[in-house]
């Protein structure tokens, strides 16, 4: 089973892209789901799914055509249904105790919602192999990365909870249970976070697989945009979640360049068409040319999804290595970049406040540094084995 996840700021054509894909993938036999978050139902207006038609779903998969299904999952709805007892002592504990420290931590701590309901319905449908391919149609880049990240903050909150709080309360609620006002979690509490933890079992290898999972960053060639999918490409690789394309959305079509009006737009679109490849490769990019009009319905859908993959196939995973990581080392840190066939006379490296830009021949790629390292330098590079060392210090 395939994974996809479209990722990006707001408004750059997630929603669209994602029921692009889907619908070519249908159209090509897989079974295809396109599953999407957002409250605002874009997902059905794609589709051109009447009013009706997506209330009767209740945030069930709807069949579109053969192969097709689209669901809309209502989070409000997820939260009652999975998270019913672990809410209720929070808000046993809030009433009765106002904000104190430990309401305060437990709040803090306690995982983003709507991230664990998408994780768990990726684990549902990974394990009941029910659907070729998953298309999640995931929140602006922020939570995406959220998203990305949840499994590990999960890990380390349920290790410290089972291992500890429970011991305690296993011993505390005989003795504390009849003295104090503070209400202490009962055992449905511990259960449902355990039959919780039951079903995210496992997804943090299956987002990891690059085999399964790839990002598909989406962006528009503009310079807010593209700064942000440069730090989200940045984060997915810092969390090991493979980018397999990135598809910048709303490029002018060629008919258009010699538009008098249009001029300045399609100059500054060329300069960031050319910047991003530097930024992102060597993994692909595609180029999806702004439509007509808006996007929606079957047809319009089909068009677009053949403009953007031609002869491709969707499912394909269109590039696997990791373009460069940060290896902690025991003073500092190397970046270390996937570059064979490269020769030590061919590059050079510039560092500035946030990013390191490596020049191999002419050709420039751009790397931004997490916020721990920006401070360091560089102490030095080497080629090894394919690879560009970059010993930060
Ligand atoms: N290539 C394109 N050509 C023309 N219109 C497009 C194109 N891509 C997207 N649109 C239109 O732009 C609008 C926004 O797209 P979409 O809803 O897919 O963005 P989004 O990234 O999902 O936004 P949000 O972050 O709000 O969820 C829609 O009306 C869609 O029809
Ligand atoms: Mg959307």
């Amino acid at each position: 089973m395939r994974i996809i996840l479209f990722s990006g700021k707001g408004g750059v054509g997630k929603t669209t892209l994602s029921a692009a894909t889907g619908y070519k993938l249908s159209e090509m036999g897989y079974r295809a789901l396109v599953v999407s978050l957002d409250p605002a139902h874009s997902l059905s207006d794609a589709f051109d799914l009447t009013e009706e038609e997506r209330l009767s779903a209740k945030g069930l998969p709807v069949k579109i055509k053969e192969n097709l299904w689209i669901q809309e999952i209502d989070v409000q709805e997820e939260i009652d249904r999975y998270w019913g007892d672990v809410y209720r002592f929070l808000e046993i504990l809030f009433n009765t105790t106002g904000l104190d420290e430990i309401v305060a931590e437990e709040l803090a701590i306690l995982p983003g919602m709507e991230e664990v309901t998408s994780l768990l319905y990726v684990n549902k449908y990974y394990r009941e192999k029910e659907f070729d391919v998953l298309i999640l149609d995931l929140p602006p880049t922020g939570e995406s990365l959220r998203f990305v990240s949840m499994p590990t903050v999960l890990k380390w909150y349920m290790k410290k909870i089972f291992k500890t709080e429970r011991l305690v309360m296993r011993v505390a609620r005989p003795v504390v249970g009849r003295l104090s006002d503070v209400p202490l979690p009962d055992e449905a509490y511990f259960k449902a976070l355990e039959n919780f933890y039951e079903k995210l079992k496992g997804v943090d290898e299956v987002l990891v697989d690059p085999k399964v999972t790839s990002v598909r960053l989406v962006t528009n060639p503009e310079k807010m945009v593209v700064k942000e999918s440069q730090r989200a490409f940045m984060y997915f690789n810092l969390f090991g979640v493979n980018v397999d394309a990135v598809l910048i959305n709303r490029v002018i079509p060629k008919e258009l360049v010699d538009c008098q009006y249009l001029k300045e737009w399609v100059e500054v679109q060329r300069r960031y068409l050319e910047e991003i490849k530097s930024f992102f490769s060597p993994v692909p990019v595609f180029e999806v040319p702004l439509m007509r009009g808006e996007v929606f319905g079957e047809k319009k859908l089909k068009e677009l999804a053949d403009l953007v993959y031609k002869d491709r196939d969707p499912s394909e995973v269109f590039f696997e290595e990791r373009p460069y990581e940060f290896l902690k080392e025991e003073e500092g840190y190397t970046l270390r970049i996937k570059a064979p066939f490269v020769k030590k006379e061919t590059v050079s490296l510039l560092k500035s406040e946030e990013e390191i830009v490596v020049r191999v021949g002419n050709f420039k790629s751009h790397i931004l540094l997490p916020r721990k390292l920006r401070k360091l330098e560089p102490q030095g590079a080497k080629i090894e084995e394919g690879y560009i060392k970059i010993r930060l210090a």
